[in-house]
């Protein structure tokens, strides 16, 4: 079995870090345009001399593997020799790399999810909506009046004036003609990205924070830096200067049941916030996907104390209830919603009807609300159970988690090394680093208190008292 940051003993340091490099470069985990590690990132994560480093980066830069942008960074090369993707599961089996990509695959893999505290979704029974085969019949039965048809662009009217209403309920004012609905929050990330960013550019994420979104962004090219983030929200004074440093247009952030560490956000530190983001001319991208999961809906939100000015809101069903319809919906500013209208006309056309039908005939029956109340219910109780059982295992459960999908636990040690031989006994779990741009090393796990399992609780009780005698 191969460890992440492990080199090869068998060849000098400079060979092995380019090695390194070069594999996962093979194995499409850093992608042509994108950056790699800093020198002084990966120096660290390898606990070798920066002067390795940057020997093995020249090297790469030699065979033009690599791209060396003064005061930027090394970037993998367009040109670079592309293997395919290793789609195969029993050789990823073989060459466990724990990554966003590494993640994302075990995720849409077969390991089931009471071994699975990793994932970040919801088990079946909790989330099934006794209702949906009858909105899909409901629906089906007026098929014939849109499925031959485009449709508009913008999406499905009836479901864009549903969220416009709700929003409103939790203190946003907007109008229709402002929502485009997506496939899901996804989507809405790329296109915002796509409309107020350039490769090269840079973009605030938190740090902690969803490990898709940072991996997403430097797919397009783009340098993502994390500012740290805690239960009130970002840390202000990091966030003023990486706004000095980089000028950012963008800071993309998940402020209410926050993935990884459900968190809220405190009024001050957004209004701290707004202040920099008009400072700076900069936007928020405004990622709410587990709104829902809020009882009673009303905590602050960006856009609620923004409305929309300089924030682009999203949310989606695919967390409440069923993340294959990929129903999501974007709230743009203004002045950007044709130009946000332009992107999806010209990437996709359309985001596909049906689903948004589905997703509104639930919604609009009363069913929606019902079901997410089931599930409020399961998660409020998973998390009085993991605050109990936790202390079990001498860990602290953090004291200002919301009953959201996760609970940010420190182990006290690095989580990878943790994550892999969580593997080797067949868990899937998410170290902290996937939860940084940079991949930073990182004492924390990200436990999923749907898939928690006691058995998963008494194995890390037992790991943590073993690594604790050496
Ligand atoms: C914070 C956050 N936003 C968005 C998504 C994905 O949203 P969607 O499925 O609507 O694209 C996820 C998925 O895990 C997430 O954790």
């Amino acid at each position: 079995m191969v460890e992440t940051y492990t080199l090869n003993p068998n060849l000098t340091k400079t060979a092995a870090v380019a090695e390194w490099l070069q594999q996962r470069i093979d194995w499409h985990i850093y992608l042509p345009n994108q950056r790699v590690p800093s020198v002084r990132k990966l120096a660290k994560l390898l606990n070798i001399s920066s002067f390795t480093v940057v020997q093995a980066y020249e090297q790469l830069v030699a065979t033009g593997v690599l791209i060396a942008k003064p005061s930027s960074g090394y970037y993998v090369n367009t040109q670079s020799k592309l293997v395919q993707p290793n789609d195969d599961k029993r050789k990823v089996f073989k060459h466990p790399v724990i990554d966003t990509r590494w993640l994302v695959q075990q995720v849409f893999s077969d390991i089931p999810h009471n071994r699975s505290p990793g994932v970040g979704t919801l088990p079946r029974d909790w989330v099934r909506n006794d209702k949906m085969e009858w909105a899909i019949r409901q629906v089906t039965q007026q098929a014939d009046s849109f499925i031959y048809d485009y449709g508009n662009v913008q999406g499905y009217l009836p479901l864009r004036q549903q969220l416009v209403q709700h929003l409103h309920t939790l203190g946003m004012q907007t109008h229709a003609d402002h929502v485009i609905t997506t496939a899901g929050v996804s989507q809405a990330v790329t296109m915002v990205a796509r409309l107020l960013t350039q490769a090269g550019d840079t973009v605030v994420v938190d740090g902690p924070g969803w490990y898709w979104l940072s991996s997403c962004l430097q797919q397009q090219g783009l340098n993502v830096v994390s500012v740290e983030r805690d239960h009130q929200g970002p840390n202000i004074e990091q966030m003023q200067k990486l706004f000095a440093a980089h000028r950012p247009k963008l800071y993309l952030t998940n402020s209410v049941l926050h993935n990884p560490t459900s968190y809220n956000l405190h009024p001050a530190r957004a209004h701290q916030v707004l202040n920099l983001i008009h400072e700076y001319d900069a936007y928020i991208f405004e990622d709410d996907l587990y709104a829902a999961f809020v009882p009673g809906g009303q905590v602050l939100r960006y856009a609620s104390l923004d409305q929309f000015e300089r924030v682009f809101y999203a949310t989606g069903f695919s967390k409440s209830m069923a993340s294959g319809w990929r129903v999501g919906m974007l709230v743009c500013p203004d002045n950007y919603i044709d130009d946000v209208l332009r992107i999806k006309t010209l990437s996709n056309s359309n985001t596909p009807e049906f689903g948004e039908r589905v997703c509104h005939h639930l919604w609009t029956h009363g069913e929606y609300r019902r079901q997410i109340k089931k599930v409020q219910q399961h998660l409020y109780r998973a998390h009085e159970r993991m605050r109990k059982a936790l202390p079990k295992i001498r860990l602290i459960y953090p004291e200002h988690t919301q009953a959201g999908l996760f609970v940010w636990v420190d182990m006290g040690q690095d989580t990878s090394q943790l994550a892999l031989d969580a593997y080797k006994e067949g868990w899937l779990v998410a170290p902290g680093q996937l939860f940084y741009p940079d991949v930073s090393a990182s004492t924390h796990l990200r436990l999923n208190v749907s898939t928690t399992s006691d058995e998963f609780l008494r194995w890390l009780g037992d790991y943590l008292d073993k690594s604790c005698q050496y």
